[in-house]
């Protein structure tokens, strides 16, 4: 559920209208709704009410603007990081460093240091190598290092290829038949204190099938550690859990998750990480954006608009679907496709898709745009930097400038020898 609704036959986010917002900061414009934040937030907490102890470490990567961290922050959450870039908004937010996770496969010995000397709850070893180059350079500090190894559990999480990071053949976490003996050679050395497991098997999951197989399994390792001596206190399960973005898609709720969770893991007598990005961000936030020409096509004509692929990168990268919606919809439909002004074909939105009927100059929004959308913009085609707007109840604020070309030019400079 959001909060993005039709309110005397036009699109409200909250209690603010998404015209009164285009027309204030223009478009293309992401805008969030902070309740449905919030609300996402409950859920999903709620849904793991049968499991004792849970520590929610949202996956900032999913959405990091500092106006959604600090809502989160508000909700008890931490944060799971993949950079030290991700580090310092979290903590920018109010996050306290023991509530962060720090996950990646390429953590540099830089960010390690960062990540220790900030005092940081968890390091996600992805590689033995790693382990032991944290190890070095906790100790070298006087410092432990609270760790976990994540492990490829190698199932097939069933989603899009290049969002599936749990087979075997993928760069993540190490082979699980190998994970005892690395956790053998690590648990031992000064420096850290390896504390668990971890997995994730993929983003925007069906199915809960695969995630209680590799959770299962996980189970088992857990099992086998302990009964080598090992003192197993925690494991991270990861994110993963899908969103619906097309009318009638049904994903699995985060109460059915909970219920998963909570019987697989009943005899582990750990504490459970989770790292959601997606299921909390991704109904919170939509891209509104303006029609720029109906221009006839071949079967359909193009609708196009001013938002394209460096603004919201889905569709291009994973063909995936939004929703396309007109703000003040007729009640008409047409068949259509949705491409942006960016010279490639694939900045397309949608091919032979029925939509409401629009003309050059309404305002639409693309659904379900408020996980991996305005983080994974760029300014290709030297187009500004999109910004972002919040909304809670009937005010509404900018949380993200539009970074215009000139401020990106400016950083450019030509060196003096062509400049002759
Ligand atoms: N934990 C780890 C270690 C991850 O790699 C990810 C996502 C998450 C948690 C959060 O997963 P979620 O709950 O959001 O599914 N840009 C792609 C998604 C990439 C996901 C990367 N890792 C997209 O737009 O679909």
């Amino acid at each position: 559920m959001d909060h993005f609704h039709f309110q005397n036959g036009e699109l409200h986010a909250e209690d603010v209208p998404v015209a009164r917002i285009a027309a204030d900061v223009g478009t293309p414009v992401y805008i969030y709704s902070a309740s449905t934040f919030r609300r996402h937030a409950q859920v999903f907490r709620e849904g793991l009410n049968a499991v004792p102890r849970v520590h929610l470490a949202y996956a900032i990567k999913a959405n990091p603007n500092l106006a959604v961290l600090r809502v989160l922050a508000d909700e008890g959450y931490g944060a799971d990081v993949v950079s030290v870039g991700e580090m310092r908004r979290a903590l920018a937010a109010g996050m306290k460093a023991e509530d962060i996770v720090f996950s990646g496969v390429g953590k540099t010995r830089a960010e390690l240091v960062a990540a220790l000397e900030a005092g940081i709850g968890q390091f996600n070893l992805e590689l033995e190598e790693e382990g032991a180059v944290l190890a070095e350079l906790a100790h070298a500090r006087g410092l432990v290092a609270p760790a976990t190894l994540r492990v490829n559990p190698d199932v097939d999480a069933g989603t899009h290829a290049k969002i599936s990071t749990g087979r075997k053949e993928n760069k993540f976490g190490v082979p699980i038949d190998q994970a005892l003996g690395m956790f053998d050679r690590l648990a031992g050395l000064p420096g850290i204190d390896l504390k668990g497991v971890a997995c994730h098997i993929g983003s925007q999951l069906g199915d809960l099938a695969p995630l209680e197989a590799a959770y299962a399994r996980i189970g088992e390792l857990v099992a086998e550690l302990r009964g080598a001596g090992h003192r197993i206190t925690r494991v991270d399960l990861g994110g993963g859990l899908g969103v619906p973005y097309k009318p009638g898609d049904v994903m699995p709720a985060p109460a059915a998750y909970g219920e998963m969770v909570a019987r697989v893991t009943r005899d582990w007598d750990v504490e459970l990480m989770f790292e959601p990005g997606r299921v909390i961000a991704g109904n919170a936030g939509v891209l509104a954006t303006q029609v720029v020409w109906v221009k006839p096509g071949v079967a359909n004509p193009y609708v196009i608009v001013d938002a394209a692929m460096n603004d919201l990168a889905r569709p291009a990268l994973y063909d995936a679907y939004h929703e396309f919606v007109a703000v003040k919809p007729t009640g008409a439909t047409m068949m259509a496709n949705i491409a942006g002004p960016v010279c490639e074909t694939g900045d397309t939105f949608a091919m032979n898709r029925e939509i409401d009927v629009v003309q050059s100059g309404d305002l639409a929004v693309f659904r379900t745009a408020g996980a991996y959308g305005a983080t994974m913009a760029s300014t290709y085609n030297s187009r500004p930097l999109v910004p972002e707007v919040m909304v809670e109840g009937d005010h509404y604020a900018v949380v993200a400038d539009r970074i215009a070309a000139e401020t990106i030019i400016a950083a450019e400079r030509v060196p003096e020898w062509l400049k002759k």
